[in-house]
Formats: C-alpha cells, structure tokens, sequence
C-alpha cells in the first residue's frame, strides 16, 4: 500500500485545470476587478442559498472573520468573552485583539466541545459573548449554550471554522449564533486553493456592521468616506469562482468524509475498553473536517501508523491557557482537565473524501492491529 499521508497533497488535483481557466477568466475579464467582485457576490448568494441565513459575508479567513464578529459586537476593553480553551488560537487572539480578554471554558473530554456548565460558571457581570467552536467533526452544544447565553443577554459568535455543511437538530452550523463564522482553509470541508472565509448573520445592523468592517469601515458606496475604523479583510475573486466551481461537489465530499466515519467509528468502538475512544457515532451535529481519536498510548501509535505509512496528526498539544500568549489570560490555580486530555491524547487519522474504500480499511486495519 502506497504511503497514506494526512494532509494530501492531491485534495485538488481534479480542479487542477478549472482552477487554471478561472484564473485565465478573472485575470483576462475587462472589468479587471480582483476583489469584492461579481463572483464574491455570487458566492455570498449561494451559501445564503444553501444556509438560509440572511446575510453573508465573504472575508479574508475564518480568522479574520472571528475578528470581525468581536468588532462587530462592539467587544473592547474591560469585555469578558468566553472561549474554548482546547481549539484553534483565533479564538482567543480575536478576542485579545480587541483589547478585551478571553475567559477559558474547559472542554467535553470525550467530544472536546466546549462544555456549557463550564460556560454557566465563568460567566460575570464583564460577559458580553460567548464563542463555542465546533472541533474536528463535533459541533457543539448549540441549544444549550444559546438558552445559557440569551437568557442573560449575552451574544453568540458560532465558530463554525471547520463545521460547513455539518447542520444540528435541522439547523446548519453557522446558523446557530449571533454571529456564525467559516474557514475556506485548504484542508477544512468547503476548503481552497488560498485563502478565505465568511460571516453569517441573521441581524441586518450586525451584517451591515461586517460589510462596512471588511473594508475599512466604507458602506460599499461612496469611496473613502470611512463610517467604522475598519480591517482590511476582503474576499479575492479568483477564490470566489473557485468556490463557486467546487461548491457543486460539496455536499458529495461531505458524504464521503461522513461515510468513512461511519466506517472507522464502527471498526475501533469495540476498542473503547483498551484506551482508545473514538467519536461518537451519527450523523447530528457532525462535520467530519477531521476524524481524531484519544488515545492513551498516542506515540505509540502514531509510530506504529508511521511504520505502515499513514500519516496522522496532533492538533493543539497544548491548551491556549498554557500557550505563552495567552498565560496572562490564565488566572492562578485555574485548571482545565478536559482541555488537557485532548492535548495529550487527540490523534487525527486520514479522512479525506478521495480515500479509496481499500485505503480506508488499510487504515482501520492497522489502528485495531496496534491493539490485537
Ligand atoms: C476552530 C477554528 N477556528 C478558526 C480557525 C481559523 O481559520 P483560518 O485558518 O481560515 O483563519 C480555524 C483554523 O484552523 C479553526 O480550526
């Protein structure tokens, strides 16, 4: 079996030549218009089509659409907003950006979602948001951090980063929040060739807010005229029409990613009493973006995939409240159980749409050998 590696370096080798006529499209168009162009516009119609939200708004990452989701709301000094404490950094630095400070929640340490009773205890009288992200191939608990969150008047910003397409109790990921944000990172669900994101929001002060924000605080009408001291966080045309073109195989790649999770999730939950627990099993809530084990003896092995030649990968080994940049967000004492399991113990495996079934199973295979 040829070597499986986790990020694959072919995720879009059948777009190759589409990608090659777009940038031809774009480049050679009259208009001469490379960004917040016609094609931005489009994109932005069709995930307000698939999502049924609003307004959406195409920026720059999933970072830079956290960071204006927290300006947007008007979060600053002396603001309390409370974030993962196991996920992506964004999380916290959008919220530190802003001169207002992250509180970490700890996590579920079977789902490592945010855990809502973590939530309810951090909140005070400083609480303006809360930003639960959805993690690997888990979204979180939405109904319960809404109904938390609302009932004390506080704003959701949705991370929904790496949950496109994933939709809980009939309602797509996104959609939740306040505020719900996507990546258009290359390797996340509705992933790139570069970079890229969008806002989703159902408020229209709050998507007029994001427009204005994106562009430097200009309403898209009168040049130079700056309403907001804004970012510059605006969508490139040559990514909105190859969006446009994979967006149409999307749902079929979801499906896919879904199916092999199924698959993996049926062959290691018989492990579960040998120190390897795999996701919980369905199809609610769930956005297979990354497939990751916990793992007792994770070194192990990831060396024995290493030996079969499966690539596999460690997200965030350390927790942000451990990170250098954010131990003056920590507050002395404070301890985070959860997080710090699925630091040590989270081990992604391959789960990439253009698997093939016997790779799949290669795969599968070689994890239940480790444990025979
Ligand atoms: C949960 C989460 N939020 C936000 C981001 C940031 O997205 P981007 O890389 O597009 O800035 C990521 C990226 O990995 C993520 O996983």
């Amino acid at each position: 079996m040829a070597t499986i590696p986790f990020f694959p370096p072919d995720l879009f080798e059948e777009d190759r030549q589409a990608f090659k006529d777009l940038l031809f499209e774009v480049g050679t168009d009259d208009e001469q218009k490379f960004i917040l162009g016609r094609r931005t516009a489009e994109l932005e119609e069709e995930l307000r089509r698939t999502t049924e939200a609003e307004h959406v708004i195409a920026c720059s990452s999933g970072t830079g659409g956290l960071n204006l989701a927290v300006q947007a709301l008007g979060v600053g000094p002396g603001d309390e907003v409370i974030v993962p404490a196991f996920c992506c950094q964004p999380v916290a630095s959008s919220v530190a950006n802003f001169g207002a400070t992250p509180v970490f929640a700890d996590v579920d340490p079977h789902t490592m979602v945010i855990d809502p009773e973590s939530v309810e205890q951090l909140i005070t009288s400083k609480t303006r948001a809360v930003m639960p992200a959805h993690v690997f191939s888990i979204m979180a608990d939405m109904p319960r951090i809404n109904k938390i969150a609302h009932d004390r008047g506080l704003k959701v910003i949705e991370d929904a980063a790496v949950a496109q397409g994933a939709v809980l109790d009939g309602v797509p990921s996104g959609r939740w929040g306040d505020l719900g944000v996507f990546s258009f990172f290359q390797v996340k669900a509705f992933g790139t060739a570069g970079e890229g994101g969008a806002v989703l929001t159902d408020d229209p002060e709050l998507g007029r807010t994001v427009r204005m924000l994106r562009n430097h605080g200009q309403d898209g009408i009168t040049r130079f005229l700056h309403h907001k001291v804004g970012q510059n966080s605006r969508f490139d045309e040559v990514i909105a029409a190859f969006q446009l073109h994979r967006h149409a195989g999307f749902e079929g790649r979801l499906e896919r990613r879904a199916r092999i999770a199924d698959y993996y999730t049926e062959r290691f939950e018989p492990l579960a009493d040998r120190g390897i627990l795999a996701p919980p099993a369905g199809r609610n809530g769930r956005c297979y973006y990354v497939y990751s084990l916990l793992v007792e003896r994770r070194a192990d092995l990831r060396a024995w995939m290493s030996e079969k030649d499966i690539g596999t990968h460690v997200y965030y080994p350390v927790p942000l409240p451990r990170q250098p940049a954010f131990a003056a967000y920590a507050p002395e004492g404070a301890e985070w159980p959860g997080a710090q399991r699925a630091s040590d113990q989270n081990l992604a495996i391959p789960i990439w749409p253009h698997l093939s079934d016997s790779q799949v199973e290669y795969v599968a295979d070689s994890v239940c050998e480790f444990f025979d």
